[in-house]
């Protein structure tokens, strides 16, 4: 099985300044574990993939509450020394909005529902969690540039963290696939970009393959088989219990290659490994109908995917046949007691006006899955009304503005 590189000389020396001295690597399936390297992405005695893990001396509230409210707020909990300064646009720390209208006009049957909007983030989306520890390690390891496949928003924002920290930015997309406002923001921050025909999972098999065959040693990958990126993710869940101060019942996340949501839960089992949370939430993961190689084998009692050659949706962010992350997250979601779920575009579309017209809060389609979740949920008795339930809202309606009006003609 192949392992892939690990790291020249000069990154693995410089992988050792970077990383805190109580973390070290864990093969996801076979449990093996690495010392941290920069570029060991697959398990190379059993070609899964790998988490990191922190062994955590001591975390307060208190302390961490002197910080700013964000991503960084949590430095204990990440695996960055403490003396290196990240690479940062002040990520993290999103609102989380109570929904109150819909409730009231009787349009959802649930009335403890909040909604942490990721498209607060700096480029718009939560992976700004993910690439401020990315590039962070990127640009300490001396790498010339980083590179990623994308359906839009991962190319956003490396571009932008890219352009903060001097770094070059190759982004490979599927072609035709990527909402106009991410490409813009790619264009803007300066990447570089390169087309491929076929879907998302054509771009992340080059990026993986180039990556594997070290014909881009120059280049730091941040794709999410990359765990050090999911480290900043995690922050997700931090920040959640954080400002509620309880676990939530029920977190609904959007699911395309499966690593946020993946993420999403080992924030929440780290917190209750140290004692910080009494209870876990229960994980819900909603793909779009036409793109649901997770949930169509979850509905028929599998344990792997069925990937899928043309994943079709309106929510172009997740539009992906092969989710390179799902192990995790099926794992994730298996261990939350929680579910996967699918939805039309016809509901998504409809869920993403409901949360514009009648809350204020412009999301773009694929974040607008989590509220038709909710409903579908709600009617099939699945989640009850009482319940706690964060939606969990990826990205900023701007990202996707066709799509708008294609669906309110103007
Ligand atoms: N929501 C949005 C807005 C996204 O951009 C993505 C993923 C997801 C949800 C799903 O997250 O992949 O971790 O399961 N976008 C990636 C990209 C694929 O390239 O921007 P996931």
């Amino acid at each position: 099985m192949y392992g892939g590189f690990r790291g020249n000389i000069v990154e693995l020396y410089s992988m050792y300044k970077i990383v805190k001295p109580n973390v070290i690597l864990k093969c996801v399936k076979c449990g093996q574990i690495y010392t941290p390297k920069p570029r060991l992405f697959l398990c190379p005695k059993c070609g899964s993939l790998i988490d990191v893990i922190i062994n955590v001396e001591e975390f307060r509230w208190n302390k961490a509450r002197e910080r700013r409210f964000g991503v960084w707020r949590y430095r204990e909990l990440l695996p960055i020394r403490d003396e290196v300064e990240p690479v940062t646009l002040g990520e993290g720390g999103t609102p989380l909005i109570k929904l109150r209208n819909v409730y009231e006009r009787g349009i959802v049957d649930s009335r403890n529902v909040y909604v942490k909007f990721e498209g607060a983030n700096p480029t718009g989306s939560f992976k700004d969690r993910g690439m401020t520890v990315g590039v962070t390690i990127a640009k300490y390891l001396g790498v010339e540039g980083v590179v990623v496949a994308s359906t839009g928003n991962t190319a956003a924002s490396t571009a932008a963290y890219a352009a903060r920290a001097g770094l070059r930015c190759l982004v490979v997309l599927p072609q035709g696939g990527v909402a106009r406002g991410k490409l813009a923001q790619a264009l803007l921050h300066g990447a570089e970009i390169k087309e491929v025909e076929g879907s998302f999972d054509s771009a992340l098999e080059e990026v993986l393959d180039k990556v594997l065959n070290e014909e881009l040693s120059g280049y730091y990958p941040l794709n999410s088989f990359n765990p050090w990126r999911l480290e900043g993710q995690k922050t997700i869940s931090y920040e959640i219990v954080d400002e509620l101060g309880t676990t939530p019942d029920f977190v609904i996340v959007p699911v395309g290659n499966a690593g946020n949501i993946s993420a999403i839960w080992k924030g929440f089992k780290e917190l209750y490994e140290l004692g910080l949370i009494n209870d876990l939430p229960r994980l819900v993961g909603v793909q779009a109908e036409g793109a649901a190689p997770i949930a169509t084998a979850w509905f028929r009692g599998l344990t792997e995917p069925l990937f899928i050659d043309k994943p079709t949706t309106i929510a172009s962010a997740i539009r992906i046949g092969r989710p390179i992350n799902w192990f995790k997250a099926m794992r994730a979601v298996k261990e939350s007691n929680g579910f996967f779920v699918t939805v039309s575009d016809e509901d998504i579309l409809n869920a993403m006006k409901i949360l514009a017209k009648y809350e204020g809060i412009g999301v773009e389609p694929a974040s607008a899955t989590t509220l038709a979740a909710l409903i579908k949920c709600v009617n099939e008795g699945k989640i009850s009304r009482d319940d706690l339930v964060i939606l969990v809202a990826t990205g900023h309606a701007l990202k996707d503005p066709d799509t708008v009006f294609r669906a309110i003609p103007a």
